[in-house]
């Protein structure tokens, strides 16, 4: 599926069943909407602060009536503390609808991202790794991804074990990708990050850190799968939209980034 599949809703549908018929190409506004999409909601780095409880309630409250499913693509919390995980879990209890979820690199500050994913699976949010999420026929995998850096300029396994074990990072990260997409046998399939798999929507960002803003690692497992569209934040300085190598569409979600509906969240109509 290529990027006709996939629309960046405008304004909002009313829900909708879904059946597992060829994707329709993007319809514009004045045409009627297309009974087979399905509408997922996807946001990155809300940075939740201790201080800041109820800031997302009428987001959440919001999204309820735009999007069948919710995507939340990593820093999730602003420093990964206990206290503002909470916060978050007690926003999302104004979420009706379902959620899936990565953590990203502001998650894991406190050292105790495993008491971040805990908290957000107790509040209902399916939190993806090695293991993918199936909704209305819509597969949905999902890592943190990593740094390292894109195309013929990717940091290579070489020389130093520090060098080494950053790179390894993001190939741990791949491998726990590849695991849940192999488990999808959906026509559909989603994936979730928090590092950018394109430079394509790092830009905007300063050149110096773009290897510290993912890596073409990413895109090399996801184009091997017929991955719908890819949803990532991070870079709260970069592009809304790319694409990897074979043409999968990569929507960058930062809460920072402007999309096509003006909002902070994009939807995806699939
Ligand atoms: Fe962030
Ligand atoms: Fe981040």
């Amino acid at each position: 599926m290529q990027e006709s599949a996939v629309k960046a809703a405008k304004k909002p549908a009313p829900a909708r069943p879904v059946s597992q018929a060829a994707p329709q190409p993007a319809a514009n506004d004045e045409a009627a909407p297309d009974k087979d999409l399905v509408r997922i909601a996807a946001l990155g780095d809300l940075h939740m602060k201790e201080h800041a409880a109820g800031y997302y309630k009428e987001l959440f409250t919001e999204l309820n009536d735009t999007a069948d499913i919710l995507c939340l693509c990593g820093d999730l919390t602003d420093f990964g503390k206990t206290i503002e995980a909470e916060n978050l879990a007690e926003d999302l209890r104004h979420l009706k609808i379902p959620s899936v979820a990565v953590l990203g690199n502001h998650d894991y500050e406190c050292g105790q991202p495993e008491e971040v994913s805990r908290i957000l699976h107790q509040a209902g949010v399916c939190m993806l790794g090695e293991n993918a999420h199936i909704h209305k026929g819509i597969g949905f995998a999902g890592v943190k991804g990593f740094g390292g850096g894109f195309g013929r300029r990717m940091l290579g396994a070489f020389g130093e074990p520090m060098t080494k074990a950053f790179v390894k990072e993001c190939m741990d990260e791949c491998n726990k990708l590849e695991i849940a997409l192999r488990s999808l046998h959906t026509e559909k399939k989603i994936v979730l990050l928090h590092y950018s798999p394109v430079e394509d929507t790092v830009v905007g960002e300063p050149e110096q850190i773009y290897a510290y803003l993912g890596c073409s690692r990413l895109a090399e497992t996801i184009d091997r799968y017929e991955v719908t569209a890819v949803v990532h934040g991070h870079a709260h300085r970069g592009s809304y939209r790319g694409k990897t190598t074979k043409g999968i569409p990569v929507f960058n979600v930062a809460a920072g980034i402007e999309k096509d509906n003006g909002k902070q969240y994009a939807v995806l109509e699939v």
